[in-house]
């Protein structure tokens, strides 16, 4: 495809949403990147959070985290480009440890991630002996590699329950583990791991141990945003994703993974959405809905996912940078967490 075949292409969706002096520039940058594609023998993953240009033309196949994963471990090219932050990047090596797999921007991370080590749940390990740790997706690969089993966003009630056990370590997301609580009817807490504190928050009828880990976006949404949306918009359905609040998500009107959110507006035929959640995936939603009118509150954006840009994305392939490894003794442990994961879907 040549850059007027591939802005055409681009323009077909994206003509509302991107003004068309960005989609002639972007639409080259996208033919440089498919040549590269070709002559590498690459995949490019791309998360549903991408801006709508790069969305829209580069990657092989978009998705939420869980499917993403499932496309790293699949994939039989020799280099995959992750469109996305440096734990999904690491679950794509720890899945298929070995193909090339290239980060478009080497500080692309995530507040969750940051808010935990491995040595943090070792002394959660240490303070609640034999209970099982589920980790959610968005942690480092030594974080995944001291649990017992991984969950994202689309399906961590369905783990919590796999795993048929009285009490749960459920890490690290605050947010999440309190809606999945709320889901499952499980009462939950977060214990301190100094000791001077062991007995807080009545421990003895608990059934989630909890961490304080928040996503920095989803944080910021708040029961005063959804009140004062719906006063300006009472027709309008509310979606917000299970890393905001549980005050947020009880509000709402469906939670749900990035992917649940885009196919519960496909299957639905209200005429305006609010999607609480990074904004580039309203556009995208936008895109492919024309008929519906996306709202998304467009002041809180998620900084890592930002990072990853169509130039970056090209020079990633061009120069093999940044190249993401796992060390083998930490991957082969996470690699155990991650898969258990995905054979319960
Ligand atoms: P999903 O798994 O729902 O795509 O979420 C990933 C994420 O980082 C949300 O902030
Ligand atoms: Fe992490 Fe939140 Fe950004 Fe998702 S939106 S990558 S959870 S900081």
């Amino acid at each position: 495809m040549n850059s007027d075949e591939m802005y055409e292409k681009m323009k077909a969706k994206l003509s509302r949403i991107v003004p068309d002096v960005e989609l002639r520039y972007k639409a080259e940058i996208a033919v440089e990147i498919n040549e590269l594609k070709k002559q590498r023998n690459a995949v490019i993953l791309g998360h549903n959070y991408m801006e709508p240009a790069l969305f829209h033309s580069i990657p092989d196949f978009t998705g939420d985290s869980l499917d993403l994963s499932r496309k790293a471990a699949q994939t039989d090219k020799d280099v995959i480009v992750f469109c996305g932050v440096r734990f999904m990047a690491e679950t794509a090596k720890i899945l298929n440890p070995t193909k090339t797999v290239l980060l478009p921007a080497a500080k692309a991370g995530c507040s969750l991630a940051e808010s935990i080590s491995a040595a943090d749940v070792r002394a959660l390990k240490a303070r609640f002996p034999g209970v099982p740790v589920v980790t959610y997706v968005n942690t480092y690969a030594d974080v995944k590699a001291e649990s017992d089993i991984c969950c994202t966003s689309s399906n961590a009630a369905a783990v919590v329950d796999s795993l048929h056990a009285e009490t749960v370590i459920f890490l690290p997301d605050e947010y999440l583990a309190k809606n999945v609580a709320r889901e499952t009817g499980k009462h939950i807490i977060f214990p301190s791991l100094n000791p001077a504190f062991a007995g807080e928050g009545g421990e003895l009828d608990y059934q989630l141990i909890g961490w304080r880990g928040r996503c920095e976006v989803h944080e910021k949404f708040t029961l005063k945003d959804i009140q004062t949306v719906r006063a300006q918009f009472p027709e309008v359905v509310i979606l917000a994703h299970p890393e905001c609040s549980p005050e947020v998500t009880a509000a709402a009107d469906f939670s749900g993974s990035t992917n649940a959110m885009i196919r519960y507006v496909q299957q639905s035929k209200a005429p305006h959405y609010l999607l609480l959640t990074e904004c580039a995936m309203g556009d995208n939603v936008a895109a492919a809905n024309p008929e519906k009118d996306m709202l998304r509150l467009c002041m809180v954006r998620c900084p890592h996912m930002n990072m990853i840009t169509m130039e970056d994305t090209r020079d990633a392939l061009k120069f093999n940078r940044y190249v993401i490894d796992v060390p083998e003794e930490i991957r082969v442990k996470a690699f155990q967490a991650v898969e258990r994961m995905i054979k319960i879907g």
